[in-house]
């Protein structure tokens, strides 16, 4: 198989925060290490951006939070992936991300996940975003209750009017996911932003700016992607009931990170057996295991 890689563009996982609305779950543990279900939850987002192509990678966290994403992921050379890490001394926003992370990006095209946000589903919509070499994406999807998220508007042609971040009275009901793809200026346009009233640099602004010059683009999501949310005790349970239903009946497990570094042709049969034999005491092992004996089967679908 040949590897799919997109070496043009670069990912960043933002898991900052403090995650206050999961306390006491997160008094002392960092919201993007909890379970969902039986991984922890930035492989979730991790895999998002691998299934797009990218395989260079930047985590962003919390001083104190870093070190354990750096014990969990290591350097990524065990799933063909390099990672790279930085600190974001205080949550002073999404937006920051371009900012610590401006060496790290260089020239190149970024995409920026956070770190509890989980897609299911065919992964084209990121791949097609991931074409566009020029201006910004970001991606619209329907939610119950858009107060709480950033959310566009349109006209009835499709044409983007407004996006506001967490509107007192949404004009739609399309949520914008946290997963944001930018050509280089994103740096520019961070550095040039001022802190909003609740002290952020708001990813809402960069995005206006970019609608601002005519080169943002609003991709909607079909209805059969999954976009979930992990953000309260609930949410995070729902989250988790999600993926255990799914794996549970097809026996496929949902991001798992050496399963698509495998898939993508990162990684060698060979080395996805070690991996595999590494965990072999648990079920997560013998399904890397299950993987290694199907690859004739399933590679490919
Ligand atoms: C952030 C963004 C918001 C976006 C959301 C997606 O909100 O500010 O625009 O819709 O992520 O998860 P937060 O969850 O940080 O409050």
């Amino acid at each position: 198989m040949n590897a799919q890689t997109d070496s043009s563009w670069k990912g960043i996982i933002l898991a900052g925060g403090a995650g206050t609305r999961l306390h006491p779950i997160t008094l002392v543990s960092s919201k993007q290490m909890l379970p969902v279900y039986d991984k922890p939850m930035i492989y979730y987002p991790l895999s998002t951006l691998m299934l797009g192509g990218i395989n260079d990678v930047l985590v962003i966290s919390t001083p104190k939070d870093l070190p354990r994403f750096e014990e969990l992921l290591g350097d990524g050379s065990s799933i063909g992936v390099k990672f790279s890490y930085a600190v974001q001394a205080e949550p002073r926003g999404i937006a920051e991300a371009f900012i610590v992370g401006r060496k790290f990006i260089g020239q190149s095209n970024v995409c920026l996940i956070l770190g509890d946000n989980m897609f299911y589903g065919k992964m084209d919509f990121l791949r097609n975003a991931l074409k566009r070499r020029a201006g910004a994406t970001v991606f619209g999807y329907p939610v119950q209750d858009p107060k709480r998220y950033g959310v566009v508007e349109f006209d009835s042609t499709g044409k983007v009017l407004s996006i506001e971040e967490k509107p007192a009275r949404p004009k739609s009901k399309f949520a914008i996911p946290g997963l944001y793809c930018y050509d280089n200026r994103v740096v520019e346009v961070a550095g040039s932003l001022e802190p909003s009233p609740r002290g952020e640099l708001e990813i809402t602004d960069v995005n206006k700016s970019y609608l601002k010059a005519g080169e943002l683009h609003v991709e909607l999501l079909g209805r059969g992607m999954a976009w979930l949310d992990t953000g309260t005790p609930r949410s995070l349970l729902e989250a988790g009931n999600f993926v255990a239903s799914i794996e549970n009946r097809q026996g496929l497990k949902i991001g798992c990170i050496e399963e698509i570094a495998f898939r993508m042709g990162w990684i060698s049969v060979t080395q996805l057996e070690h991996l595999a034999m590494a965990m072999k005491g648990n079920e997560y092992g013998m399904y890397l295991k299950s993987v290694v004996d199907e690859q004739g089967f399933m590679s490919g679908r």
